[in-house]
Order: C-alpha cells, then structure tokens, then sequence
C-alpha cells in the first residue's frame, strides 16, 4: 500500500543509552583481560576495549597508535573527523572505532566508553576560548567523563594532568588542572593522576615554537626551569599502565631527565638548526596587559596573559617516577636534531653538527663490527 516506508526521526534524548551488556566481557585493572589470543602485534588481541579522550590531540596520536597495533580495541572519540584520520590505520581493520561526541553531552559520553575497561583522559586546552573555559574542559569536563565512567562499571580511569598543577599556582591553567585532578578524584576515588612536564615531538607547541621564530619575548630574564619531557615516553608509561594489576605509585611524575632554564633552551635550538636568534626582553607587565588586549582583537590564538605567567613558573622539582615502569626518560640534546633539522637553512639542511658526525660515526662503527651470519 506505501510506495516509501514512514521514517520516523526521533530525537537523540528519545533513544536511551544502552549500558554495558551481559554478554559485554568484563575486565578488571587487577586481572588479565579474560580474552586474550595471539602476541602482541597488529592481528594479536589484547583483550582490552579502550576509549581516549582528547586522542586528536598531539599525546593522543601516540598512545592510541601504541594500543592499536598492540591488539588493543580503541574507542576515539572526535569533533571533526578530519583531525582523528591518521589513527584510522593505527590499528587492524576494526580495531579503532571513531564516535562523535561533544564534551556537554553525557548520552555520547556514555556512548564512547560503555564497552570499554580502561578511559584515558587527555583533554586539554591551552587557551579559553569563547565556548570553553578551563573550568569548562579541565575541571567540569573531567568531572562528567569520571562519573559517567564510573556508572558504567570501567575498571580504570587515567587522567592526565600537568607536573605544575597546584592550588596555589599563579597560574589560572595550573590550578585548573589541579582542580581537574580533585574532581576526578572525587567521581573516580581510583583514578590515576598522571602528571607529566612539557612534552616535546614533532608536533608539539615547545620545540617546534623555539625553531620556527627567529625572534622571541624575553621574560623572566629567561631564567625560568622547564624539564622537557618526550611525547613518545609518556605514551610508553601510559602503555604500560594497561597491565599493571597495581600500579607503583599514584600521582605519576613525569619531568624529563635535565631541567633546563629558556635561556639553554634557545641556546641549544640555535645550536641544531644554526640560525640566528634574537630575543627582546619585556617587563611580565607590559607582556600582560598588551596580550589582554590583543585576546579580544585577533581570533587566533596568541600569547594570552596566563601562558605569559607560565613562562615565569618553574616546573616543580620532584623525582620522576620512570624506574618504576622500567622506563629511562630521553635527553632532548640525543633527538632534538629531528624535530628541529626543518628549521634550518636549506644548505645546511645535510650538516651535521661535531656532535652528530660522532654519533653518526658510533652508529656506523657498531654496525659494521656485528658479525655478520656468513662468517
Ligand atoms: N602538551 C604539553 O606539553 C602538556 C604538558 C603537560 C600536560 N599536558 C596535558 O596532557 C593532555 C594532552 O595534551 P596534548 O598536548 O596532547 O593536548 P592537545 O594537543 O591540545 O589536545 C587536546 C585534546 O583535547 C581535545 N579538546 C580540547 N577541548 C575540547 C572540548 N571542549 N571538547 C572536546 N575535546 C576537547 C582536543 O580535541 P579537538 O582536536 O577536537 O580540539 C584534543 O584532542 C592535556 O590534558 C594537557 O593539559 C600537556
């Protein structure tokens, strides 16, 4: 009788959630996953259904590419798809499922994680922006994904904060992540805090801003400590964590191995890419007050006035947890080479600095001096 059927459009809030089902198998932080099959690798099946939040960020691409190709079922959930299109092929066909979701809404929530065993939260915001504020994202967000997390039975939560994080930090982002910590804490009472220093990889805002700016704001006579940390170490310990029945110590610091003050820093970026470098120094103040101004005139992000704050803090000097995972932190001097070598000119892009050619030389020497299978 109908040519088309009715189609009925009901509403998202119409719908309910399902929760986690019967037949859901369920895993616990302090047993192995219950189903496990082949090694570790691509096709393997690690057992474990995982969600990232915040995995089109900069330590997301690196974690969720390690849980894929370990075997691992990951759960990304993304605002625009053309930011999570490289962590499709992270893993075999399947094993990482994209979902769309917005941090308000608690049905997409639920949605994105009531399969999983283990949640990581990296959300993070640099900079406020006109609909989020770092309350918004650090504190009422993480709040929100512990609860619902927590609801939904998983076994682990992981929440990333910042070494820094500090209820008496000048710094408006610095306390926010504290406050973060806390509430998470108090949705998720197992939660485990990971608090690593600035990170630096190919993507990040540290490196990459000292190599491409042949000039930069001066402050605090750039005498402030920073104890750079790499990408690629924090997503080994966060790997790691996966089957730690318990873990060795909780919160989890993560500064890198040296601490550097900015003044080494610039130093050390124009010695790797050999271009000049200026810096103009300029009272905290002044700095201030103009970034207050030029927040409200240009859309794009700046220097707003608490990331000027941040560049007087120094990070916190405590000892880093790496030997309990089995981990040894990377030098920034052994890899900065190839996150800056694009900086430089292009007829120096093939010289090597006397401490590469060394290297270079070592590398070769242990290569040609293994025995080879023939002999
Ligand atoms: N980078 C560092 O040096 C450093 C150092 C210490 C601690 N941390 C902390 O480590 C975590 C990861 O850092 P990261 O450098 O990877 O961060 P990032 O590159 O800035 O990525 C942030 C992630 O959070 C998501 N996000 C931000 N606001 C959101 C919102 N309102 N709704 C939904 N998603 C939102 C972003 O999604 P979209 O792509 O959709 O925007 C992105 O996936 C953060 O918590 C950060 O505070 C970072």
């Amino acid at each position: 009788m109908f040519r088309h059927p009715i189609r009925v459009n009901l509403p998202r809030s119409a719908v309910s959630v399902l929760k986690r089902g019967a037949h859901d198998l369920l895993t616990y932080s302090n047993r192995p996953p219950a189903l496990r099959k082949g090694i570790e690798g691509r096709s393997a099946i690690s057992g474990h259904t995982i969600t990232v939040f915040g995995a089109s960020g900069f330590l997301g691409r690196y974690i969720v590419s390690k849980l894929a190709k370990s075997g691992s079922s990951v759960v990304i959930p993304y605002r625009d798809d053309y930011d999570i299109r490289h962590l499709r092929v992270s893993g075999d066909l399947g094993a990482v499922v994209q979902l769309e979701w917005d941090l308000r809404n608690e049905q997409q929530i639920a949605e994105c994680l009531r399969h999983s065993d283990t949640v990581y939260n990296l959300v993070g915001l640099d900079y406020e922006t006109k609909n989020f504020k770092w309350k918004d994202v650090h504190v009422d967000g993480a709040a929100r994904i512990a609860r619902i997390a927590r609801e939904n039975n998983v076994a682990r939560f992981v929440q990333v904060s910042h070494l820094n994080a500090s209820p008496t930090s000048t710094s408006h982002y610095y306390r926010a992540k504290y406050e973060g910590e806390q509430a998470v804490l108090g949705e998720f009472p197992d939660a485990v805090i990971v608090r690593p220093s600035a990170m630096y990889g190919h993507e990040d805002r540290f490196l990459n801003q000292l190599g491409f700016w042949d000039m930069t704001f001066k402050f605090n006579g750039e005498q402030t400590k920073v104890r750079p940390v790499h990408v690629i170490d924090v997503a080994e310990i966060l790997y790691r964590m996966l089957d730690m029945p318990v873990l060795p110590s909780n919160p989890v610091n993560l500064p890198g191995p040296t601490t550097y003050t900015h003044e080494e820093l610039l130093n050390l970026a124009r010695r790797v890419t050999d271009n000049p470098y200026r810096s103009i120094a300029i009272p905290k103040s002044i700095a201030k007050f103009t970034s207050n101004i030029l927040q409200y005139a240009i859309w794009w992000p700046w220097f707003s006035p608490d990331e000027i704050e941040r560049r007087c803090i120094d990070e916190l000097d405590v000892e880093g947890d790496w030997d309990k995972f089995g981990i040894t932190p990377t030098e920034l001097e052994d890899v900065a080479i190839a996150y800056l070598r694009r900086f430089r000119d292009a007829t120096k892009i093939d010289y090597n600095s006397p401490l590469e050619t060394a290297k270079a030389k070592r590398r070769q020497n242990a290569y040609y001096s293994e025995p080879s299978e023939s002999s």
